[in-house]
């Protein structure tokens, strides 16, 4: 069964590909456009673009380029049906198919939310339920009111509880399955991955389920102590921090704190410091910065005195400095032997906690005590060796104040000139990230395509053109050139649907055999289309067409005369 092509239309309509996308990942207003770094291949400088008035998005530097719907498959691994009922679902729209009913076979985000929704509520209240749970928590110094605040649960032993539980039909066990809580084993039995934990919801940034983290209660050598999900549809741990739905919601939000545990976030909010994350058994990545830099001007990292910790601070300072534009700031706590927030916070309390907080060490002079505790400093080798570490670290960090003034603090350590140090770190050409064909033409290669495929393209930048076209139009139809139907189809659908954008056009002809080329045009994008004359160009090509469908019916005339003819005298 197909999904109902006016459906589509009408979804493409309804959905902002702006706010989709800015869903996802954060968008600038630029222009008429929104931009933001590509999610498609990394870069430092934005060429990602997303065009409200066309509804369609465009990657400078990848070549990317699409629909709502194509986001949607592209960034979250959808099929076509899947993403179309995630966007119907947003929009609060029912799929319509062409021959009525829906498929059941489909499982579209909606449910994969409920499903992990039905089980932190059955967690909840198998902990009530659990005097072992209970007293667990308890022993770990947590309130019930912060075990409730953070949705904690408990999953009780046993193989089959969820399915036990919220229901063993097909529909219920593909969704467990798809949200990792359910797992298939070998011989095709289905049973619970999470068992005789305690259960931490990780809530996505509106708060909904999407994953969970999962602690034993006592010691196993034979399982890990904390179990997560397994990247899902819904679930990534690279751009997922636990505890960052309640964080956000700090008034005013100026710092994050990141810590490296689930409890360290919950000891920390229960002690009145609620602007902590966890990262997910991961270090923390540039998604992680580039997601929390939009909304906080300084991240601490708060690690672990030991030698562990001191590795995992230096891995996140590496991370950190493409980041670091002025007004950004970056600083490190390394606590104490054998403690983590947890731990210390409830032997010290708020204030002395707060108090580190205070103290944190900034990343330029953690940056330079690192290195300096490597080198020499009172010899001139030591110095020499110093600029050489220090340089493909400063490399990392944006042109700018920042910068300058770690150049001018590497200067004062070195006694380098200052010029010098300028000149040795910008002496290297940074490297390019991926070499890719660039989707990205010049005005002037428009002239490379044909004319059927320039007033294609034009027609599809600006659906209005349709009405420079004369109506009813008898013209074309005969003229032989490749795309010449397609032309015609566009006008002609352009003008019984006259107000839809160039997504709501490109979906209509996917799954067709002109699919391609409407998608190459589509995505065809030049560097001032606005500034050319669209208008006159379009009529220029349309006119150069009419001029070639005389001449070929022209031609075709002489051709049926001389035959004429010639039959004539062959047949005298
Ligand atoms: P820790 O072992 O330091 O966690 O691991 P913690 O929060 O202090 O644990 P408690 O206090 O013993 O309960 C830090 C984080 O690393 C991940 C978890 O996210 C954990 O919170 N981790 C740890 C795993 O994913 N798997 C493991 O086996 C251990
Ligand atoms: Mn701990």
């Amino acid at each position: 069964m197909r999904i109902s092509r006016n459906f589509i239309d009408e979804l493409i309509e309804r959905i902002d590909i702006v706010d989709l996308i800015d869903s996802y990942i954060s968008l600038r207003k630029a222009g008429r456009n929104y931009t933001a770094l590509c999610p498609f291949h990394n870069e430092k400088t934005p060429s990602f673009s997303v065009s409200p008035e066309k509804q369609f998005y465009y990657c400078f530097g990848c070549g990317a380029s699409g629909t709502s719907i194509s986001f949607l498959m592209k960034y979250a691994g959808l099929s076509f049906v899947e993403a179309v009922h995630e966007l119907a679902s947003r929009a609060g729209l029912e799929v319509v198919y062409e021959q009525g009913m829906a498929p059941s076979s489909i499982t579209a985000f909606e449910d994969l939310y409920k499903i992990l929704q039905q089980a932190a509520q059955y967690y909840r209240q198998q902990l009530r339920q659990s005097p072992t749970a209970i007293s667990y928590l308890k022993q770990r110094g947590l309130t019930g009111e912060i075990a409730r605040d953070f949705g904690i649960g408990y999953a009780p032993a046993g193989w089959q509880n969820l399915l036990k539980n919220l229901g063993n039909d097909a529909e219920t066990e593909k969704r467990l399955i798809t949200t990792g809580l359910v797992k298939e084993h070998k011989s095709g039995r289905h049973y619970d991955r999470f068992r005789d934990r305690v259960m931490f919801p990780i809530l996505d940034q509106r708060g909904r389920v999407i994953a969970f983290g999962g602690r034993i209660l006592s010691k196993s050598e034979h399982e890990p102590k904390y179990l997560n999900s397994p990247e899902t549809p819904l679930f990534q741990k690279s751009r997922q921090l636990y505890g960052w739905y309640f964080a956000r919601q700090v008034r005013p939000l100026q710092t994050i704190i990141i810590v490296e545990g689930y409890m360290d976030v919950v000891a920390l909010a229960q002690y009145g410091i609620h602007n902590a994350v966890a990262t997910l058994g991961t270090a923390t990545t540039r998604d992680h910065l580039k997601y929390l830099f939009r909304s906080v001007s300084e991240i601490i990292f708060c690690f672990d005195g030991d030698r562990a910790g001191l590795q995992a601070a230096w891995r996140a300072l590496e991370t950190a400095l493409p980041f670091l534009h002025e007004g950004r700031q970056v600083r490190f706590i390394l606590l104490p032997q054998g403690y983590d927030p947890d731990s210390l916070v409830r032997k010290e309390g708020k204030q002395a906690f707060n108090n580190r907080l205070t103290r944190a060490i900034p990343l330029s002079k953690f940056l330079f005590d690192g290195l300096m505790r490597q080198v020499d400093m009172s010899s001139l080798d030591g110095r020499a060796r110093l600029v050489e570490l220090a340089k493909p670290l400063l490399k990392k960090l944006p042109t700018g104040l920042y910068r300058d003034l770690m150049l001018q603090e590497l200067s004062e350590l070195t006694h380098v000139d200052l010029k010098k140090l300028t000149i040795l770190i910008q002496s290297e050409i940074p490297q390019k990230a991926v070499i890719k064909p660039k989707p990205f033409r010049p005005v002037e290669s428009l002239i490379d395509l044909s004319l059927v495929d320039q007033a294609i393209f034009y027609l599809l930048h600006k659906p209005d053109l349709y009405q420079l076209v004369e109506y009813p139009n008898k013209k074309l139809s005969s003229l032989k050139k490749p795309n010449i139907k397609l032309l015609l189809n566009l006008i002609e659908f352009i003008r019984m649907n006259p107000k839809l954008t160039l997504g709501a056009i490109c979906e209509h002809w996917r799954g067709t055999d002109d699919e391609q080329i409407i998608n190459q045009l589509a995505s065809l994008i030049t560097e001032n289309l606005n500034d050319i004359n669209i208008d006159d160009n379009f009529r220029g090509a349309i006119e150069k067409l009419y001029k070639e469908d005389k001449s070929q019916r022209w031609a075709e005339l002489i051709e049926k005369r001389t035959r004429k003819n010639l039959s004539n005298i062959t047949d005298n």
